[in-house]
């Protein structure tokens, strides 16, 4: 326990204070926007028909408004249950909001991926599609999907353990029609554990961020420390492979630069996402369980709260920085 404290107070020391938050702070794999017409900020997480918040700054006051799609997602099949909706990513094009979302069975590779859309971001207001259609394959997990442009083509990322992190290209925002999924991180070590991949332009490279280590952790029980979440990033010029750490490791060969690892009262940081803010630029958000909450004994996935700091570059790799 002094070994984990003391790792707690090295780590400390290497971050900014987050940003703050008042108001609804929870949040699980969010995805957050900021509205075309408005510039009202959007965060969409985990939950019954996807949880949605809003608020007019990052900081809050956030206030819980409703569910993305209330009536659960039309996908229908291997008893998967449509209300309890993970992992939502939602981007904007041709003047529609997009929402990848996932259906799954913790622990199993029964999951699929779909997709709905809407004008406007509001709670109800979305229309599902259904299944995108990556085919099934023990390699990897159909769950974390995450949409990018790439040279005008639509892509994906999504994955979590098994081969880790793939990539398949779009034949249109809704479907993945014939094309084949490849992989573009994977961690060797035990049983794979990255997840959460989130892929974003910036000047010369395409940085694909993700989660890695053990997720949760909602008890006051810790696992080893150094296993829990943390946020690890990889670079590429192409988008579409050759992703390198900051060392050159590649990352289909279990490289990784850890980008926020826990410190102060964010422990176990993941489930990230990059915004392009309109006035402070790129801004990196996830999820964190926090000690005090943690050391009370913990409070499933309620315990979970929004974190967000500024994303710099320095020699073109990200960093963060105080908000
Ligand atoms: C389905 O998920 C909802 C949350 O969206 C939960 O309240 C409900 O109990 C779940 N149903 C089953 C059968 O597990
Ligand atoms: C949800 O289902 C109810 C009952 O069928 C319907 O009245 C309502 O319009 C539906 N809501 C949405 C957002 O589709
Ligand atoms: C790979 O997994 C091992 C074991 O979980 C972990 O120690 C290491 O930090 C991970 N590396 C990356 C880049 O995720």
């Amino acid at each position: 326990m002094l070994g984990l404290f003391s790792l707690f107070i090295a780590l400390a020391a290497a971050y900014p204070a987050r940003g703050p938050c008042t108001g609804d702070c929870w949040a699980h794999d969010p995805a957050m926007i900021q509205r075309e017409s408005d510039g009202k900020y959007f965060r969409f997480s985990t939950g019954d028909g996807v949880i949605t918040q809003t608020s007019s700054s990052l900081k809050g006051p956030w206030t819980r408004v409703g569910a993305a799609l209330p009536n659960g997602s039309n996908i229908n099949q291997d008893g998967l249950n449509t209300t309890d909706i993970w992992a939502p990513d939602v981007h904007y094009s041709d003047e529609t909001y997009y929402m990848y979302y996932v259906l799954s069975k913790i622990g199993t590779q029964t999951s699929e991926i779909g997709v709905a859309t809407s004008k406007t971001l509001e709670p109800g207001s979305w229309t599902d599609h259904g299944i995108v259609g990556i085919p099934a394959n023990d390699d990897y997990n159909r769950i974390d999907p995450n949409w990018i442009s790439i040279g005008g083509k639509q892509y994906l990322q999504f994955g979590s353990f098994w081969e880790d992190i793939f990539q398949v290209e779009l034949t249109s925002a809704l479907k993945v029609g014939s094309n084949t999924p490849y992989q573009i991180a994977y961690n060797a070590s035990l049983n794979h554990r990255i997840e959460g991949s989130f892929l974003y332009e910036h000047g010369d490279y395409y940085y694909l961020f993700f989660s890695s280590g053990i997720a949760g952790s909602y008890t006051a029980t810790y696992p080893a420390a150094g296993a829990e979440y943390s946020i690890r990033v990889c670079r590429s010029s192409s988008g579409t492979g050759g992703f390198v750490d900051k060392a050159g490791t590649k990352c289909t060969e279990s490289g990784g630069t850890m980008l926020l690892a826990s410190h102060n009262q964010v422990y176990g940081p993941g489930g990230e996402g990059v915004l392009t803010d309109k006035d402070l630029g790129p801004v990196l958000y996830y999820h964190y369980y926090p000690l005090s909450i943690k050391e009370d004994g913990g409070e499933g996935t309620a315990g979970y709260r929004y974190g967000w700091d500024k994303i710099g570059f320095v020699d073109g790799w990200p960093v963060v920085e105080a908000a």
